[in-house]
């Protein structure tokens, strides 16, 4: 078979000549150059990504495995994205992050490609941008940090500082046991290790059969991730010769099984969006209430903070996800297609599970009422979603006055004001945080509840907002509406006091104002400036789409394959 690569390193001409020659000043001897599989390991190093920041012998040990394979590999750097640093939110720049990824692929010679992915949107800006490409590729994860600990107790990766916070605020704990908490929480390579969106992406992209079996929950410093790594170059190589390109793997099928391996993991909200935008790459036809109606039946089995108590390394070493896919039965499509030329069947048919705590049989499920609920009504006639496993039942069904802040800042001076006008029954109300609105649709949805309410005692208030919140996160939070206020939905047009109903087990959400009034209001209404009229935020501003379509570029949806008509000189 004619790789792709021998049309730069195949040519006996100055083309050719140009591309061998250059390649060599790395030490990289000929026989390498002879028509073998070119294999690009795409990294998203970075040490301002620390959950990226062990990616350089990761992707040493892939490389060990292309050679063994008889490939040659090529690492490539690509933008990371760090949830932690970046500003105004890494959100911004995942489609970007994908351009990068689909035009450094198309544009080398590259015959396959291993994606090395772990901090949140590092992994689906990577699976989107090869998408638009579709040659072989296979994902592999970085591995979650081991558990935090502190004072003698796991502590979970964002789930505990926003815990610790609101604790700070209300007086239960001090400022020394919140600092010294720090060091406590982040004590190895990896990312989070509580089910927030980078875990949740990891176990995606092993149910979409994107990823080897274990992908998602081996520790990023468990020898058994090398070994992965090693194993995932050998792999890749194969599966060039067998020219398995990312369309013969990522079927609806496979989406399908993503989305109810999502439901009982008790994943991230963000994984919505993600893949929503992943299946517009590639082609295939999934849409918001595919969500909740794949994932209505689904019962959550892992018991794993935010939802539950244990972290990820407990989720390995009871199993990890190939235990839960197995427990799934009928619920998975098991002649879905994996990287490794095996069905999803095949692959966990004889898999073990070490610990029924952590991992829940079907018949006693940790949660009944899982995967996310796509609501619909007034306030957000194109949806907005809320994950049932993380709210307050008693708040799945209720009727509040809103309490409205338009904007972030807005919400920072006034919510732990002494006269603002709330009580626990009220419903708190954040506009302007969607793509356009921020820019870039941050993790603000699960906003901090008022002192004054958490002084009582109460954990937990009705929050809706054009926002997303981080997989971490926890509470009745409504996320996504759809449209958000900075294009003019109906959100941008709601004032203290207006009453909204929230019934997810009807899956609405309704504004209690007459149309009449609304459209009185819409009048004086004015839209929001862009933040800059120039650069990536101008592109960003002018083309993102909203939240119940992946919020990805409008230009980008489709793959343009890996074809490229011109050499350069
Ligand atoms: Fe990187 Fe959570 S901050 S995965």
């Amino acid at each position: 078979m004619k790789l792709r690569s021998a049309a730069w390193f195949g040519l006996r001409n100055r083309d050719g000549f140009i591309h061998r020659s250059w390649m060599k000043n790395q030490g990289l001897p000929d026989h390498l150059f002879d028509g073998r599989p070119v294999i690009g390991i795409c990294n998203t190093w970075s040490e301002l990504t620390p959950c990226n920041a062990h990616f350089r012998r990761i992707a040493d040990y892939v490389k060990r495995g292309v050679f063994e394979a008889g490939g040659f590999p090529l690492e490539f750097p690509v933008m990371s994205l760090g949830e932690t640093l970046m500003r105004p939110t890494t959100m911004l720049f995942r489609n970007l992050v994908s351009m990068d990824v689909e035009e450094s692929i198309r544009a080398n010679p590259i015959d396959g490609v291993v994606l090395l992915a772990g901090c949140d949107k590092t992994t689906p800006a990577l699976l989107m941008g090869a998408a638009s490409c579709d040659l072989p590729a296979l994902m592999l994860s970085g591995g979650p940090m081991l558990n935090g600990k502190f004072r003698g107790r796991d502590i979970g990766s964002g789930t505990d500082v926003w815990r610790f916070s609101e604790e700070v605020r209300c007086g239960a704990m001090s400022m020394g046991e919140f600092l010294e908490a720090e060091a406590c929480m982040s004590r190895s390579a990896g990312h989070c290790m509580t089910m927030g969106t980078a875990s949740t992406m990891a176990c995606t992209v092993e149910a979409l059969g994107m990823g080897l079996p274990s992908n998602a929950a081996i520790p990023a410093v468990d020898s058994r991730r090398y070994v992965l790594a090693h194993m995932a170059g050998r792999r890749i190589v194969e599966m060039v010769n067998e020219d398995l390109r990312m369309s013969k793997i990522l079927t609806r099928k496979a989406f399908e099984n993503a989305i109810r391996v999502v439901g009982a993991v008790g994943g991230s909200t963000n994984a919505v969006i993600h893949l929503l935008a992943i299946a517009g790459r590639i082609g295939v036809d999934l849409n918001l209430n595919d969500w909740d109606t794949l994932g209505r039946n689904v019962p959550c089995l892992l018991n794993l903070m935010p939802a539950g108590k244990y972290l990820m390394e407990d989720f390995y070493y009871a199993g990890g996800l190939p235990a839960v896919i197995r427990e799934l039965g009928d619920l998975i499509h098991r002649d879905a297609l994996t990287v490794n030329g095996k069905t999803m069947g095949e692959n966990v048919a004889e898999a073990p599970c070490y610990n029924r705590e952590v991992i829940r049989p079907r018949s006693d499920a940790f949660k009944s009422n899982s995967g996310i609920a796509v609501l619909r009504g007034n306030l957000c006639p194109n949806g907005a979603v809320v994950k049932p496993s993380a709210a307050t039942p008693e708040l799945m069904r209720h009727s509040g006055c809103a309490v409205v802040f338009e904007n972030i800042e807005d919400f920072y001076a006034r919510i732990d004001k002494p006269d603002l006008d709330v009580d626990e029954t009220s419903v708190l109300v954040l506009k302007n945080c969607g793509p356009k609105g921020y820019p870039g649709m941050p993790e603000v949805g699960n906003m901090p509840l008022p002192a004054k309410i958490l002084k009582k005692g109460i954990t937990d208030m009705v929050r809706i907002s054009d926002a997303r919140m981080s997989g971490t996160a926890f509470g009745t939070v409504v996320l996504h509406v759809s449209p958000e206020a900075a294009t003019g939905g109906v959100l941008a047009l709601v004032e203290n006091g207006d009453v909204i109903e929230l019934d997810v087990s009807a899956r609405k959400l309704h504004l209690n104002v007459p149309d009449s009034e609304l459209t009185k209001r819409r009048a004086s209404w004015t839209p929001p400036q862009p933040v800059y009229n120039r650069g990536y935020y101008k592109l960003y501003f002018d083309h993102v789409l909203q939240a119940d379509q992946g919020a990805d570029l409008d230009f980008l949806p489709g793959r343009s394959g890996a074809a490229v008509p011109r050499d350069s000189h």
